[in-house]
């Protein structure tokens, strides 16, 4: 939906646009297939943008015979391209593998490089940096697949040192999928078992009760924060159903706070981008605590949700950034972080 989104508002006199979609079974589909799906009016049926493993003759990259040298060679799926904006949601495409492989082939592309992404990616590694930093992070325990099979009962007993209710969650996702509330010990063994179906590594944290908070952050060495916009789920927390499907949660732009906590929430976002070594484009999402009026970083998504509607893309056009503006931004904020990365000293 947001490449979709991308593919409309592109701005067209500045950008030749050449479409790709790369299926669930990792297939990198030809032009032409990838502009069929990807085109506005079948991007409306969400199922569509990626597919199933289609009769195709895309190129798998990393099958054997490929190389990179095909990737952006004469008949590979980059030839002639000059920035790559990876619209692509979670592991192997926001976590710095996709990143990886632009890297290697010295393509300019928006977003994170291969460090932020990865860091972005990890909630376990993005707190310890983050915290390193003295960014205000929820206090958290983590535990890996081995330890879930071998040391249960202990994994259960650590679980437990926050109390109830506490959040279990894949440690390297998100969509809120694999994410649960635990209430009672009952219910922590079968978040448990479900973070560790959809992960090898696992995050506990205390449940806050908490306002959500969002701030989108652009730029590279100077990077600006937005406004600030609250999200009102529609279930006990935003899982993926109150993000996705039921359409009842809320957007609220610019979110209701004090002029100290905007301030506040703002510089925190910029320090965080800063700290994971983001660069282009991340949104900081943060708890306000309502027993405290504490704020903490939850996450920084590095490829947040990037349709027209979208927090991200609603938070600038509020900052005075409209949506087609915003992606000649980021495509500007690409080309010369490569520039600067493969330019000479001075
Ligand atoms: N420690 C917490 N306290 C309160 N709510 C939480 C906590 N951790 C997660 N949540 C809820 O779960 C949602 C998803 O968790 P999050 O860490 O943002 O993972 P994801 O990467 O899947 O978005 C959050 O938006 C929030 O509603
Ligand atoms: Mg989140």
């Amino acid at each position: 939906m947001s490449a979709a989104s991308v593919l409309k508002a592109i701005d067209r006199s500045r950008f030749d646009v050449v479409p790709l979609a790369i299926s669930k079974a990792g297939k990198w589909l030809p032009e032409s297939q990838s502009a069929s799906l990807l085109s506005a009016g079948k991007a409306a049926d969400s199922s569509v943008v990626v597919v199933d493993d289609p009769a195709n003759d895309g190129t798998p990259i990393g099958s054997p015979g490929s190389s990179l040298i095909g990737f952006n060679g004469p008949t590979g799926p980059m030839r002639g391209v000059d920035v790559v904006f990876p619209v692509l949601h979670g592991p192997f495409g926001e976590d710095g593998t996709v990143q990886g492989l632009l890297e290697l082939s010295g393509i300019a592309y928006v977003g994170s490089g291969v460090l932020g992404s990865a860091l972005g990616m990890d909630k376990v590694k993005m707190k310890e940096v983050l915290a390193f930093h003295g960014l205000p992070v929820v206090d958290w325990r983590s535990f890996r697949r081995w330890q879930w099979r071998q040391e249960r009962d202990r994994v259960v007993s650590e679980s437990e040192c926050f109390g109830y209710p506490c959040f279990v969650k894949p440690a390297n996702l998100g969509s809120s999928i694999g994410v649960s509330k635990a209430k009672h010990r009952t219910e922590l063994v079968t978040a448990l078992a479900e973070a560790f179906r959809h992960d090898e590594k696992v995050i506990v944290e205390p449940a806050i009760d908490a306002r959500e908070i969002e701030v989108g952050v652009l730029g590279n060495h100077h990077p600006r924060a937005s406004i600030a916009g609250e999200i009102v789920p529609s279930n006990e927390f935003y899982d993926y159903a109150a993000k996705y499907l039921d359409g009842k949660s809320e957007l609220h732009i610019p979110a209701s706070l004090t002029e100290t906590d905007a301030a506040e929430v703002r510089e925190l976002a910029v320090r965080a981008f800063t700290a994971l070594e983001c660069s282009g484009l991340a949104r900081a999402d943060f708890f306000l605590d309502r027993q405290t009026g504490k704020w903490f970083v939850n996450e920084l998504n590095t490829m947040p949700g990037f349709t027209s509607i979208s927090m991200y893309p609603k938070l600038w056009e509020a900052s005075g950034l409209s949506y087609p503006d915003l992606i000649s931004e980021l495509i500007d904020l690409a080309v010369s972080r490569r520039e600067e990365r493969h330019g000479s000293i001075g």
